[in-house]
Order: structure tokens, then C-alpha cells, then sequence
């Protein structure tokens, strides 16, 4: 069984990086395949934090291949700065691959991010200003610099000659600071990163899918969560990406067959970065007390992070999206002490009680939350020795707020994590995820 999906249910942040590391030990690959640096993966191992952006999570054990798929955008600047951070903390990028069909976020992008959000006015989606809409537009238009072309200087400097005239204008029109490149000045600097990084680049989906024929275990690291996805998340506050089942396949070049397990990440409540409804939101006061229990800080932009509690028909929606064969449930502990914890398990939309998560923000914005009350548990004084005893000893409400969550979603929740670090972990499958 060796192809495993490991996706965000909520709107990101869900903690994909620590289980995509805890479940990487015995990975030969791990493979990021859709969004690209707007992602802020934490990873901490014995007190020690890495936090990365467009490098897949498998850079920080030794000896993994890390690869960049073809459906991730890459900002090669951005890059080069968190490979030098591996670098001085005493890792390797050796197992580095990009995608040659990757497309590449330039500088415009970056600009235009920022001059598309001034036009939104209130309509402002709230984004991480990184140039993934823009670059993805540019996909999608044709009009794409692809990680491969830093490799064939004539096709580079061809595509130069029409894609920077029609940008800078762009630019211009849009009212965003100016591009100063010349196409000779722009050629340089693309070479330069094709110097630097092209031994990375190469055709990522046969490198997958010879690991997958011969065996190996391949993760596909999701990044952002499913309602953020362009087609299936709450439109226009979303990301321009496929976070959902499907972008695990187009956005690394396997077919459908080769995904064996798809793990659902649920954080033990909600959160969501930037604009958009979300309906147990909690009032201000409420939302700065689980954001300081919770420390939901961006680790992208830094932004506070909005708080609400648990959705199960959010979940519910990314589970048939993605197609969870397990759930994750994450940050569990931070709802530790609380005499009573809400559980949404459906919307009134008008007088109409609505159990799957509708496309309209409208109605979205007019949803009630309609909560099932589950009672809270004590903390624990030592989680090693929380680990130590495994799920059966954890609190029995504890234990009814998983077990309620499965019963609802008709999905085992198979890991339990009770802390940041990679060993406050609880597996009810011992490690038995490649069979
Ligand atoms: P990702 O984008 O899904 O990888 O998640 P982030 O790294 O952006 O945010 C998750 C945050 O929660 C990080 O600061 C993690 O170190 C932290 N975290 C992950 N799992 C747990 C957990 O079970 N308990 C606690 N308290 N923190 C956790
Ligand atoms: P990880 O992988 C949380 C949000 C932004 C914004 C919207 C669009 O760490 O879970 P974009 O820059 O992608 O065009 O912004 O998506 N967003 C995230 N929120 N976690 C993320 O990634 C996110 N990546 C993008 O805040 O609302
Ligand atoms: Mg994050």
C-alpha cells in the first residue's frame, strides 16, 4: 500500500507538516503537489523548529527523496533562501527534485498579488501576497515560465521577448509598482537560477511512479486544506489551487489507482487565515482565547488566525472531496480543561436545518451553527507518559469527542496528536500505514 495523501479537511493550518513528518520515517518520498510558498508547514523535533513553505515537509530526515510536483508553483528566489536555512541547520536538500512542468512565480506576480487585492476593495480575499493566483492565472493562460524552460536558453529567451512586454503592461494598467527587468536583464537572472537549480529539475511523474512500481512509499503532502480549493472551498476566498483528492493526481502526474490511503488532517477545532464565512466563528473575546491556547499565529504572514469551533459538516464536505480513509485529529489537547466543548453538526439556513456545506455565500453568511454540547476533560501533567499509555488511557471524554467525530463522519480517526513535537503523537495503527 504505498501511495498515501495527507490533506487538510479545514481551511489549512491543520497540521499536514508534523504528521506529514511523523509518517515519513518510512517514506522514501514525499511529494508536494499543488499550491506553493503561500504554505507554512511546522515541523518540530525533540524542542528543535523548522518551518517550511515550498519545500516538501521530507527535507528534514535524511535521505528522502523531497519533491516539488508539477501542479506546485515555485517562487526559485523564495527557494533558494529556505534551502539555505536546511542548509545552515545542518540538513541536506540532496533528495531536492522540481517538477520540470512546474510553473515558476515571478516578481510580477508577487506585484500583481497585491494590485489585484486593491481592486477587490471589500471583496478582498485576504491573501498571503505571495503571487500564487497570479501565477497560477498565467498557467492557466499559457503564458507560464515552467521550471523546465531554464534549461533550454533558447526557448527561455523566446518566451522573454513576449511574455515580459505583455506583463509589464499589465502592470502598468493595474496601477502596480513597475517591473524594472529588461528581457536581456530578466534572461540573466533566470539562467542564473537554472545554474543553481537545474540538477534539481527533472520529470517528476516518472520519478513517482518508478518509486511507486518498485514498491517505495510515496507520501503526496497536501498543502493549504479543502476549503480552500478553487472549485470545491468557499469561492472567491479560496486559493487558486486543487487541495482536494483530485489534485493529488493532477498535480503530480499518477493516476487515481495509485492513491492507496487518503488521511483527512482535522484540527480539534477551526481556524481560518484571511477572509471568507465561517460559521462557528466565535465572538472576539472567545476567538483571542483559543487563539492564544492554540498559538494561531500564521507562520506565512503572521496574521492571527480566526477561531471557531469544530465543523463537522465542513469536514463532512472535504471528506467526500478527498475521500479520507482515516482522520487525523490534531491539537486536540489545546481544547484540554474546558467544562463543555460546541460540535457543529449542521446549519439552519432559513429555517432549514442543512447537513452538507452549501456553494452560496450568501447563505453561508446567513448559516447558524447548530451544535451538539460534548463535556471536556482535565489536562494531563505529562504527555510522554499521555503517549506512553496510548488512546485506551487518554480521558474518556476525550475519547467521546474522537469517537463522536467518527461516529459522524463514518471514518476512523487513527492518529491522535496531543502536542507539537513529532513524538506527542498517538498512532491506534502502531506504524502499520505501508501494508
Ligand atoms: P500546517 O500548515 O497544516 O502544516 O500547520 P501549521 O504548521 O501552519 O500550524 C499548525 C501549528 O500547530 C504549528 O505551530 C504546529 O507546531 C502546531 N501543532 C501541530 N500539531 C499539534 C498538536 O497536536 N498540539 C499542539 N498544541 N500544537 C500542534
Ligand atoms: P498551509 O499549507 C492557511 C489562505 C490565505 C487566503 C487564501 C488565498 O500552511 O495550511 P493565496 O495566497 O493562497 O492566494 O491566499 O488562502 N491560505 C492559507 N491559509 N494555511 C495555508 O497554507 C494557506 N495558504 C493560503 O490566507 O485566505
Ligand atoms: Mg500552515
Amino acid at each position: 500500500m504505498p501511495g498515501l495523501a495527507i490533506i487538510g479537511s479545514q481551511w489549512g493550518d491543520e497540521g499536514k507538516g508534523k504528521i506529514t513528518d511523523y509518517l515519513d520515517e518510512r517514506a522514501d518520498m514525499i511529494v508536494r503537489f499543488q499550491g506553493g510558498n503561500n504554505a507554512g508547514h511546522t515541523i518540530i523535533v525533540d524542542g528543535k523548529t523548522f518551518k517550511l513553505h515550498g519545500l516538501p515537509s521530507g527535507v528534514v530526515r535524511p535521505g528522502k527523496l523531497a519533491v516539488i510536483g508539477n501542479g506546485v508553483v515555485v517562487n526559485l528566489e523564495e527557494l533558494q533562501e529556505e534551502i539555505d536555512q536546511v542548509l545552515a541547520a545542518g540538513g541536506s536538500i540532496d533528495g531536492l527534485r522540481i517538477s520540470d512542468r512546474a510553473h515558476l512565480i515571478m516578481n510580477y506576480h508577487k506585484k500583481l498579488d497585491g494590485a489585484e487585492e486593491k481592486y477587490r476593495g471589500k471583496n478582498v480575499v485576504g491573501t498571503t501576497k505571495k503571487g500564487i493566483g497570479p501565477a497560477y492565472q498565467d498557467k492557466i493562460a499559457r503564458i507560464g515560465f515552467r521550471a523546465g524552460d531554464l534549461l533550454e536558453e533558447d526557448v527561455l529567451r523566446d518566451k522573454i521577448q513576449f511574455i515580459l512586454p505583455y506583463k509589464k503592461d499589465v502592470l502598468d494598467l493595474m496601477g502596480a509598482e513597475p517591473c524594472q527587468c529588461t528581457p536581456e536583464s530578466l534572461f540573466e537572472k533566470m539562467k542564473g537560477w537554472g545554474d543553481s537549480i537545474g540538477k534539481y529539475i527533472c520529470d517528476t511523474s516518472v520519478l513517482i511512479n518508478d518509486a511507486l512500481d518498485e514498491g517505495g512509499n510515496v507520501i503526496f503532502e497536501g498543502a493549504q486544506g479543502a476549503m480552500l480549493d478553487i472549485d470545491h472551498g468557499t469561492y472567491p476566498y479560496v486559493t487558486s489551487s486543487a487541495t482536494c483528492g483530485g489534485g493529488v493526481c493532477t498535480g503530480s502526474g499518477v493516476a487515481p489507482n495509485r492513491i492507496d490511503r487518503v488521511l483527512g488532517v482535522v484540527k480539534a477545532y477551526t481556524t481560518r487565515v484571511g477572509e471568507g464565512p465561517f460559521v462557528t466563528e466565535l465572538n472576539e473575546k472567545e476567538e483571542k482565547e483559543l487563539q492564544a491556547r492554540g498559538g494561531e499565529f500564521g507562520v506565512t504572514t503572521g496574521r492571527g488566525r480566526r477561531c471557531g469551533w469544530l465543523d463537522l459538516v465542513v469536514v463532512e464536505h472535504a471528506k467526500r472531496m478527498c475521500g479520507f480513509t482515516s482522520l487525523v485529529m490534531t491539537k486536540i489537547d489545546v481544547l484540554n480543561d474546558m467544562a463543555e466543548i460546541p460540535v457543529c453538526v449542521a446549519y439552519e439556513i432559513d429555517g432549514t436545518e442543512v447537513k452538507h456545506f452549501p456553494a452560496s455565500i450568501a447563505k453561508l453568511n446567513r448559516a447558524k451553527p447548530v451544535y451538539e454540547t460534548l463535556k471536556g476533560w482535565k489536562g494531563w501533567d505529562s504527555t510522554e507518559e499521555l503517549v506512553k499509555g496510548g488512546y485506551d488511557n487518554l480521558p474518556g471524554e476525550m475519547r467521546e469527542y474522537i469517537e463522536f467525530t467518527e461516529r459522524y463522519l463514518k471514518t476512523p480517526v487513527d492518529i491522535v496528536s496531543v502536542g507539537p513535537d513529532r513524538d506527542e503523537t498517538i498512532d491506534r495503527r502502531n506504524g502499520d500505514w505501508w501494508s
